[in-house]
């Protein structure tokens, strides 16, 4: 009788705060020991050279295909991933884990909603996921029962836009959310733009005929975002609360981040991979091809992209998620959507990257020496494990947690096609980007998902992850 089911033999153990040439090993799902001459095993991996780490989470993707609800690109507009593809793509790119979004509709229950993402979601995952809540009718009877009373079953982050039309709360409503998170020790993300600011900006676009996708760019310049960050960041002062401002793209926006930050407010950042590698020229391709790029908040310039290096250098952002919302190019449900080729403003803002998030920052991060693995797996996994309430089960390669683990060739080189990827969508925003690194396998519960880069997992192994605060 062998003493483990698999040891990993010859790696380097990368978490957060360390790094060891050691052996893993996994028994009944989870890490069960880390060290030399471990023992015997059914299985025995030679992953020499390679580097094991703790699966990806992403903690910021939107899988709604399917969902019968109007996410926030419009009712004729379906999103190309949903949880069987999004998931599997997500494990390509070396991710256990993916935190997708259950979005309320006006007039719905949380708990409608959540019913019906759970529907969706169930058997279908090839990681573990678990949902955000994202609010968009703050009813006394959600802010004063269902909230609460969903924190405790483990629902414990929510979303808020301050912009998408009939999306969008008023500062009121944010701040009578924020009072739910911090009575209920639950954390708010906020999409932090200024809906009138756009709304204006958008007309006065369309009035003087510049309607093509890379006025998405002008209709959400820096002080948009800049201005609504700053407005977050007093709301959650004025409550007395943590928040997490998600998809920060650019410097004024970050700076603000970092004042509260440095004034010991609990402000936590995300940024993305569109805001280090695209810039608003991409939006400005021939024809269409711009809108393969349309995001929010849009792609800025290369100023921006070395500010999102500072703050991720700086410890300013401390999670790293991909935002993958997918819409196909060629469809006229997806990028190409008639009403879009009228205006920018139709185009369904959002852009595919869940397979691509690890290895651009670690190409762009740790190959090119700006941050060292360790760093990388902070940013991509343990951080996103400790702010929503996953550590230490999830993001770190220790006894006891889940053997949630990737397998990471640092040196080999390899060039973004959207064929390697595996998700629902017909483009990626990356094609031919050269990286250097790449996730070979990627196991969950110490089984196999991709292994040497085929897909051998399961669909429906993933769980759904309720995430109780402490
Ligand atoms: O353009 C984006 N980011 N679409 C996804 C929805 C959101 O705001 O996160
Ligand atoms: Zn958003
Ligand atoms: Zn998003």
């Amino acid at each position: 009788m062998a003493d483990f089911d698999l040891i990993l033999t010859g790696g380097t153990i990368v978490n957060a705060d360390s790094m060891v040439r050691a052996d893993l090993a996994v028994r009944d799902g989870l890490v069960a020991a880390i060290g030399h001459d471990l023992g015997t095993a059914r299985e025995v991996v030679d992953v020499a050279g390679k580097l094991i780490m703790p699966g990806g989470i992403d903690s910021h993707v939107h899988l709604a295909q399917g969902s019968p609800f109007r996410e926030p690109h419009g009712p004729k507009v379906v999103m190309a991933d949903g949880f069987e593809s999004g998931t599997r793509s997500a494990a390509f790119g070396g991710n256990t884990m993916v935190m997708p979004f259950c979005l309320q509709q006006h007039g719905q229950t949380m708990r409608e909603a959540l019913a019906a993402y759970h529907a969706l979601a169930e058997g279908n995952c090839y990681t573990d996921t678990s949902f955000h809540l994202i609010v968009t009718d703050p009813t006394p009877a959600l802010l004063g029962q269902e909230l609460p009373a969903l924190v405790e079953e483990g629902y414990s982050s929510f979303k808020v836009f301050m912009t998408y039309e009939g999306m969008a709360l008023a500062d009121r409503q944010i701040l009578e959310l924020l009072d739910v998170a911090r009575r209920h020790n639950a954390l708010v993300m906020i999409h932090a733009e200024n809906d009138d600011a756009i709304r204006f900006l958008t007309d006065k676009l369309e009035r003087e005929g510049r309607v093509a996708p890379v006025y998405h760019g002008a209709s959400r310049p820096i002080p948009v975002e800049r201005e609504a960050t700053h407005r977050a960041v007093s709301l959650a002062e004025i409550v007395d609360t943590k928040i997490m401002i998600v998809h920060v793209s650019n410097r004024p926006a970050m700076e603000e981040i970092e004042r509260a930050q440095a004034r010991g407010l609990t402000v936590l950042a995300e940024t993305c991979p569109q805001y280090l590698v695209l810039t608003e020229q991409d939006m400005a391709r021939a024809g269409m091809e711009g809108a393969k790029y349309v995001c929010s908040p849009p792609p800025r310039d290369t100023a921006s992209q070395e500010a999102m290096w500072e703050g991720i250098e700086q410890g300013i952002f401390s999670v790293f998620s991909s935002d993958h919302c997918p819409f196909r190019y060629a469809d006229v449900e997806g990028k190409l959507v008639p009403e879009g080729r009228d205006s920018f403003r139709h185009v369904p803002n959002g852009i595919p990257g869940i397979a691509t998030r690890g290895p651009i920052l670690f190409s762009e991060g740790v190959s090119k020496g700006r941050i060292d693995p360790m760093r990388f797996v902070a940013l991509t996994s343990t951080n996103h494990s400790r702010i929503y309430g996953l550590y230490p089960r999830k993001g770190v390669l220790a006894p006891g947690a889940d053997a949630d683990i990737a397998v990471w060739d640092p040196s080999q080189r390899r060039t973004i096609r959207h064929a390697d990827l595996f998700d629902g969508c017909d483009y990626s925003p990356y094609e031919g980007m050269e990286v250097t690194g790449w996730p070979v396998s990627t196991l969950l519960r110490g089984q196999f998902v991709v292994r040497d880069g085929a897909l051998v997992g399961q669909r429906g192994a993933g769980r759904y992850i309720a995430r109780p605060m402490a």
